[in-house]
Parts: structure tokens; sequence; C-alpha cells
């Protein structure tokens, strides 16, 4: 029985680890969306400026999300700067103006995060965690659909 409860305590534990890797992965992604919602120019910019504020805006409610979820199965979620820089594996993007680039490197961090999210379902699930495992299916399908419609426009 004890050597049961301590199986679980450790799977609940990669869910948590997983989700602040994940938390963090997001805080890039949302501040990358932030820099390129500012400093894009060119033909694509009315287009750009207002797709990027769309897909912060939907990063800012993911974030949370995903903090809360980590609150609730006990964690504590990574809350500054200094530890999104650390645990993130999405790079900073810096001084991106043009379309095209700014659309490849959304497309980029769109697919890190989908992979994030595939990490994150597998531990959740041999962790048993339904709740999780419901928040990263959402999350997948979201992200399928962002990827598919930024692959067109490069396409
Ligand atoms: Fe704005």
């Amino acid at each position: 029985m004890e050597a049961q409860v301590k199986k679980v305590k450790s799977k609940n534990s990669e869910v948590k680890d997983k989700l602040n890797q994940l938390l963090a992965d997001y805080q890039l992604y949302y501040q990358n969306l932030r820099g390129l919602h500012w400093n894009v120019k060119g033909s694509m910019f009315f287009m750009l400026h207002e797709k990027f504020e769309e897909y912060y805006n939907e990063a800012a409610d993911a974030v949370d999300e995903i903090a809360e979820r980590i609150l609730m199965i006990g964690g504590t979620p990574l809350h500054t700067f200094s530890d999104y820089i650390k645990y993130a594996s999405i790079q900073e993007t810096e001084n991106v103006s043009d379309g095209k680039e700014a659309v490849y490197v959304t497309l980029d961090n769109s697919k890190h995060l989908l992979n994030r999210f595939n990490e994150v379902l597998e531990v959740a699930e041999k962790a048993g965690d339904e709740a999780t495992s419901a928040l990263m299916s959402d999350f997948i399908s979201a992200a399928e659909k962002r990827i598919w419609m930024l692959s067109s426009v490069l396409a």
C-alpha cells in the first residue's frame, strides 16, 4: 500500500515538473508574440499585427490555466522571468520585423509547444490525471490548427 502511494506521488511530481516546463515555454512563446506584434513591418503588417495579438491573448489564458492546474495538483507554478528563462527550451526572439520570418518563428514555437503538450499528456495519462490530460488534448487541437494555418501562410 505504502509503495503504491509512493508511486502515485512520484508520478504526480513528474506531472508538476512537466507542467512547469510547459509554463516556462509558454511564457517565452507569449513574450515572443508580443515582440512580433510590436516589431512586424511590411505588406503583411495589418494581418500579422492583429493575428499575433489574438495569439498572445490566447496564450495568456493558457498560461493561467497551466499555472492553476499546477496549484490544483499541489505544486507551485514558476512565476519569475529568471525561472522562465532557466527552464524554457523555446528561445527568445529579438528584432524580428520581417513578416515571413515572424510567421516562421511562431510556427516553430508552436511546434515546440505541441511536443511539450504531448510529453505532458503522456505523464498525465500514466499518473491517471484526467483533468491535465483533457487540458493537454484541448491545447493539442488548438496548436494543430495554428500550425496548419501558419504553414499555409508560408506555403
Ligand atoms: Fe497592441
